[in-house]
C-alpha cells in the first residue's frame, strides 16, 4: 500500500512549489519559509541544480518537511530518495511510477484531475492526491465537483493557486492543502530576497 501523505502536525496547509537554479540557495530559502511559518516545501526537479538543492536542504534544514516535485520516472524516485526527501509529488501517475514510489517507502502525492484518474488512484490505495493544473481544470468548482462522487479523496490543488484564491480552495471540503509558486517566486529566489519570501510565507500561513 502507498504511504499516506500527511502535512506536519499543526502546519499551515500550504506547500510552496519552488524552482531553484543555484543549489546553495536552497537552505536559505527553506529557513526563510520556516521563519514565515511555513513547514513544508516542494522543490521541483526542473533544474539541473534541484537534486543538489534538495540534498543541501535535507542536511542543513532537517526541520522542514521536504518534498521533491515533478517526480515522473522511477529514476527520479531513486534520486530524490537518495537526496533525503520526506515526500514526493508528481503531476500525474503511471503504473511504473506507482510501483517505484511504493517501493521507496516515501509518501507520494500524485496528480489526478479526472474522475477516472482519481478512481484509479483510489483503487491503488491513495486517499490524498494532487490536483494539477487546478485552474485549467475547473478551479475550485472542478475540485469540489469531484467531492460528490468521491468523498474518500482529498486534494492539494496547484497551478494557478495564489494569494487571491488559496483561501477559496482551502474552504472546499475535499482540499487538505494548496501549493504554488506565489510564496517563493523565482525572481525572489534568484536575487536571494529572503525577507520578501519570509513576508509572503507569513501572509500565506495566516490565510487559514
Ligand atoms: C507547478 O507545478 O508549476 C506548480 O503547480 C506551480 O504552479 P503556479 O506557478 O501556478 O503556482
Amino acid at each position: 500500500m502507498p504511504v499516506p501523505f500527511e502535512m506536519p502536525d499543526g502546519a499551515p496547509p500550504i506547500i510552496p512549489v519552488v524552482v531553484i537554479d543555484e543549489a546553495e540557495k536552497g537552505p536559505a530559502l527553506a529557513r526563510a519559509l520556516l521563519q514565515g511559518g511555513i513547514q513544508a516545501i516542494e522543490v521541483t526537479l526542473r533544474t539541473p541544480a534541484a537534486a543538489e538543492a534538495i540534498a543541501l536542504i535535507a542536511k542543513e534544514v532537517p526541520e522542514i518537511c521536504l518534498g521533491a516535485g515533478t517526480v515522473i520516472t522511477p529514476d527520479d524516485v531513486q534520486r530524490v530518495r537518495a537526496a533525503g526527501v520526506d515526500f514526493m509529488v508528481s503531476p500525474g501517475c503511471t503504473p511504473r511510477l506507482h510501483h517505484a514510489s511504493e517501493a521507496s517507502g516515501l509518501p507520494f502525492l500524485a496528480g489526478a484531475v479526472t474522475a477516472s484518474e482519481a478512481i484509479a488512484m483510489q483503487e491503488l490505495g491513495y486517499s490524498r492526491l494532487k490536483y494539477f493544473p487546478a485552474d485549467a481544470n475547473g478551479g475550485v468548482a472542478g475540485l469540489k465537483g469531484l467531492g460528490g462522487p468521491l468523498p474518500g479523496l482529498s486534494f492539494c490543488p496547484t497551478g494557478g493557486v495564489g494569494a487571491k484564491n488559496a483561501a477559496e480552495y482551502l474552504a472546499a471540503p475535499n482540499c487538505f492543502a494548496v501549493g504554488g509558486s506565489w510564496v517563493a517566486p523565482a525572481d525572489a529566489i534568484r536575487s536571494g530576497d529572503w525577507k520578501r519570501i519570509e513576508k509572503l510565507a507569513r501572509e500565506a500561513s495566516s490565510l487559514v
